[in-house]
């Protein structure tokens, strides 16, 4: 059971969902998909390339890229094409295919349609007091926005007094708990008062268009210059952009999404043309919001204040930047002079001249040993492996592929010294993204198996007796007992229902893997080649056992049988190997 935000969704309906959905006919509707033999092949949309690696496989309801490693079932597919979060994914997919999505939990937890209804009213009302306001319009006014700027971002106003919200949509003792639970009101000595006051009021979209949360500028210098809702049943700040609603709305499929500091600078982009501009909500850049990033577009550029703040806060985006740098994507960074922000000058220099900026953002690689060669001697040793100690744990938190090996060379010659590679890439990121190339899989009869389980969970019925593994201390063995006991309960699943099940398994992006392994057509042979691996674990499991005994003179009479036994086992599998063969 997988435990999401507004409930817990029951396994079994993802497995309805996912067995009512064809992943072809799908993906086909935002990706001319060409036919190959058993499966479909197209351009990958998640990263550019002339030739198709992009492979859809209706057998195994799963797709995957040979190029960039994005792969998943139709759930994943709609996770990564249109950014969404797994329960938005499931609620498109389930409305597409008829069917609602039912949640385990009580409906008190989840965030209720009234909320919604709710936020969107207060919004409304602000805009309402904005045009009603002439202080606000002339402060806007006087920081250059355009009113149909304004009118597209929703901006508005929240008059000064203490209960303009509650007065307007707290009416009754519910009403004014909605006002609560949305996070609007606060709690003093002398009772319930708005928060937000004699404000210009941003009001912040999740990737649905829906209202979740404001942001607040003050008007005057009476307590913080912004407010922010606080978490809330709707708003979470780490996973949410400012903007992002409107930016992909803008384009179907962005090239590049820039993130700013500020609610002002991102509209002020906007009206000078730049409609692909975000900004994280008051807080260092998260890992879900970089994710978000990149599932948007696949360059992102940080543009933040040159100063002290400014860098600093630029270090945490590229921290949760690299463990998601997967083929296809990029990251530079702007910093601007300082005292100067994107509003500024944007204003001051007009769009044009800031796209050039951009244009001229320094990439990912730059900033990061720039970094670090700054705040260390380059040229004493003692320098360099102060620089080696810093930069290899971070190097090593790309994913394998291209990007980590170049960076792991450019470290090598600043460091003027071969490294030892034995440490090896961690692999980072969210546990649904196979990190870029990998190095190809021996195909040992364990892994063997365990790929045709998970590309056919009906070859369990020809797993025979469990008990021949009794006592196997094997590598993988365990997920092999386990994977065979799944199958055997659900023999019918396709590929991608099972790896959904096992979406918080840890051994899910070692299946992954193997659900891409190609294997012959025709059923007969699948069987067999099957067979064959499970006797080759057997075989393996047998050999061990026998390298294991001590030398036959150091045995009694029932070890000594017990050897013979062993031995004759491993002749028999031998030779039901090699009878299928001839
Ligand atoms: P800045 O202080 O850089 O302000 O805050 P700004 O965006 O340039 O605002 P203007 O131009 O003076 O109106 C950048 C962002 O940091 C968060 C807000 O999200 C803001 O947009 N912030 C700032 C807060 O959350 N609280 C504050 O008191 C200040
Ligand atoms: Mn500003």
């Amino acid at each position: 059971m997988a435990l999401f935000m507004g409930g817990l969704i029951p396994e079994s309906f993802i497995e309805e969902l996912l067995g009512r959905l064809d992943i072809v006919e799908i993906i086909e509707r935002h990706v001319p998909l060409k036919r190959a033999g058993r499966e479909y092949q197209a351009c990958c949309p998640f990263h550019d390339e002339k030739t198709p690696s992009f492979t859809v496989s209706p057998q195994k309801q799963f797709y995957h890229c040979f190029g960039c490693g994005a792969h998943g079932s139709v759930i994943g597919f709609l996770m990564n094409y249109e950014g969404l979060e797994f329960v938005d994914a499931v609620e498109d997919l389930a409305r597409h295919a008829g069917l609602t999505v039912p949640r385990e939990v009580s409906r008190k937890a989840r965030p209720s349609a009234g909320l919604y209804e709710l936020m969107e009213a207060v919004a409304s009302l602000f805009q309402e007091q904005l045009k009603a306001s002439q202080e606000a319009i002339d402060y806007l006014r006087n920081r250059g926005l355009s009113g149909e700027v304004a009118k597209e971002f929703a901006v508005g106003f929240a008059p000064a007094g203490w209960d303009n919200l509650i007065k307007h949509l707290g009416g009754d003792e519910k009403k004014r708990s909605l006002l609560q639970r949305a996070g609007l009101l606060s709690e003093g000595k002398s009772g319930t008062y708005d928060k937000f006051r004699h404000r210009i009021m941003f009001p912040i979209h999740d990737r649905r268009g829906r209202v979740i949360g404001f942001g607040g500028r003050a008007l005057d210098d009476d307590g913080p210059k912004y407010m922010n809702s606080p978490e809330t049943e709707l708003f979470h700040k780490g996973r949410e952009l400012y903007g992002l609603y409107l930016a992909r709305k803008s384009q179907a499929k962005l090239d590049q999404i820039i993130v700013v500091e500020g609610y002002m600078d991102v509209v002020a982009l906007a009206q000078f043309g730049l409609r692909n501009c975000v900004a994280t909500l008051g807080t260092a850049t998260t890992g879900d919001q970089a994710e978000l990033l990149f599932r948007a577009a696949g360059e992102v550029i940080y543009c933040f204040d040159g100063d002290q703040a400014g860098r600093k806060a630029a270090w945490r985006a590229l921290e949760a930047t690299l463990p998601r740098l997967r083929e296809g994507r990029q990251a530079k960074f702007l910093f601007l002079p300082e005292g100067e922000d994107p509003d500024t000058m944007v204003r001051s220099q007009g769009g044009e001249a800031f796209t050039a900026l951009l244009d001229a953002a320094q990439p990912l690689s730059e900033f990061f040993f720039d970094h670090f060669t700054a705040a260390v001697d380059m040229d004493s040793i003692d320098g360099r492996a102060k620089l080696v100690e810093m930069a290899r744990p971070q190097v090593d938190l790309i994913p394998p592929g291209v990007f980590h090996d170049m960076m792991f060379s450019r470290l090598e010659i600043l460091a003027q010294h071969r490294l030892s590679r034995a440490a090896g890439p961690v692999f980072g990121g969210s546990p649904n993204v196979l990190p870029g190339r990998k190095p190809v899989q021996q195909r040992t009869p364990m892994r063997l198996a365990l790929a045709h389980l998970v590309q056919n969970p009906s070859l369990v019925a020809l797993a025979g007796d469990s008990g021949r593994f009794s006592g196997c201390e094997l590598p993988g063995i365990e997920i092999y007992r386990e994977l065979v006991d799944f199958c055997t309960k659900h023999p019918n699943m396709t590929t991608a229902q099972l790896l959904e099940f096992w979406r918080e398994h840890p051994a899910r992006s070692h299946l992954i893997t193997l659900a891409t392994w190609q294997f012959p057509g025709e059923e007969k042979l699948l069987a067999q080649e099957f067979q064959d691996a499970v006797t080759g674990i057997e075989l393996q499991w047998t050999e061990l056992q026998i390298a294991r005994t001590p030398k036959i003179v150091d045995l009694g009479p029932d070890e000594k049988a017990a050897l013979l036994q062993l031995q004759h086992h491993r002749q028999a599998l031998i030779e039901a190997l090699q009878g299928e063969k001839s």
